[in-house]
């Protein structure tokens, strides 16, 4: 069976966003391939995070993955920072990377524009090192991810290729899975924007925890335009689009039928299903999350996902450290 591998960091609430664009895919997936499905709490020290808010976070993500359908039959479930061989293999991979190609990430050069090298965070900037390690450590097939993360994923195939080049092969090169459709969901508020969980303004994000009587108001108030027509055009009508991408994801229901469907009703009546449909979703969700977090399953869950992660990335830790000659071995 192929490998999946894939991790969200915990730097905020988790949104709807996160579940169509991401989640969803996992809990497809997982089935099919043996699954690898963490939280990237190391990645989320590039932006300093509250300790308390940290671990606050890294909980709700773990009870919100399996309140959400991830099934531990199928997905091993970890925390990035308790299996001490990420890093390690970070480090490795740091030293065969180079300045020039890390400069050119779109995500660090977004992240740190208009900002002094003096405070640039430096894990900004090798960011996408740690995530190749992540990768490389379990031989991953497959990673799926948003369309930020595709060339990040990309850069792990050109440091596995390298490192496979000039020690002979050791790492797998893995394949980046972006969802065509639902990749991206965009802000309610300004859907030029993706909708993300760092946002200050909430009213364009539906996070997986809000309060149902909010997240309705949410869709129901988000930015469309005055034609009261329902179709898809995202240059022209980037709102309405936007909904009609969430309704598609959340009913499998396709955009030329959802047209169809709509034809003869105005935005107020298609809020009003998207709503209904996002509703649904979150209360499914969110009454097994209540479930979850009042017991210790998270905690049993954790300890069996480290213990078989533990096993893997050692052993490829140490074919590692024997190719470049490192200690004893
Ligand atoms: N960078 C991803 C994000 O922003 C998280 C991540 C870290 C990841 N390591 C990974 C995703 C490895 C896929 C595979 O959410």
């Amino acid at each position: 069976m192929k490998r999946l591998l894939s991790g969200i960091k915990p730097t905020g609430e988790l949104h709807i966003g996160h579940y169509i664009g991401a989640i969803k895919h996992f809990i497809e997936m997982q089935k099919d391939y043996e699954s690898f499905v963490f939280v990237a709490d190391l990645h989320s020290l590039t932006i300093n995070p509250d300790p308390k808010e940290l671990r606050n976070n890294i909980k709700e993500m773990l009870g919100l993955y399996l309140a959400c359908g991830l099934d531990p039959k199928h997905t091993t479930i970890f925390n990035q920072s308790e299996n001490i061989y990420h890093p390690a293999l970070s480090w490795a991979l740091t030293c065969h990377s180079y300045m020039g190609e890390l400069n050119r990430m779109t995500q660090y050069k977004d992240k740190s524009l208009g900002q002094k090298n003096e405070s640039i965070n430096s894990g900004l900037f090798t960011y996408p090192v740690l995530m190749a390690a992540d990768i490389l450590i379990y031989d991953a097939d497959v990673v799926p991810v948003g369309d930020d993360q595709k060339q990040h994923v990309e850069l792990t195939r050109t440091l596995a290729e390298r490192f496979n080049n000039r020690y002979g092969t050791t790492f797998k090169v893995p394949i980046p899975v972006i969802a065509k459709q639902g990749a991206r969901i965009m802000d309610l508020q300004d859907p030029t924007k993706k909708m993300s969980k760092t946002d200050d303004n909430q009213k364009g994000v539906i996070n997986l925890l809000d309060d149902l009587v909010v997240a309705r108001k949410k869709i129901m108030s988000a930015v469309t335009d005055s034609d009261n027509i329902i179709k898809y055009d995202i240059i022209n009508k980037p709102g309405i689009s936007n909904l009609i991408t969430i309704y598609s994801c959340l009913t499998n229901k396709d955009i030329k039928t959802i047209e169809e469907e709509f034809k003869n009703s105005n935005y107020g009546e298609f809020k009003t299903k998207v709503a209904n449909e996002v509703i649904k979703l979150l209360e499914y969700i969110q009454n097994k999350y209540n479930e979850i977090i009042k017991t210790d399953y998270i905690d049993n869950i954790l300890d069996k996902g480290l213990k078989k992660v533990e096993e893997i990335s050692k052993n490829k830790m140490l074919e590692v450290y024997k190719k470049l000659g490192l200690g004893r071995y």
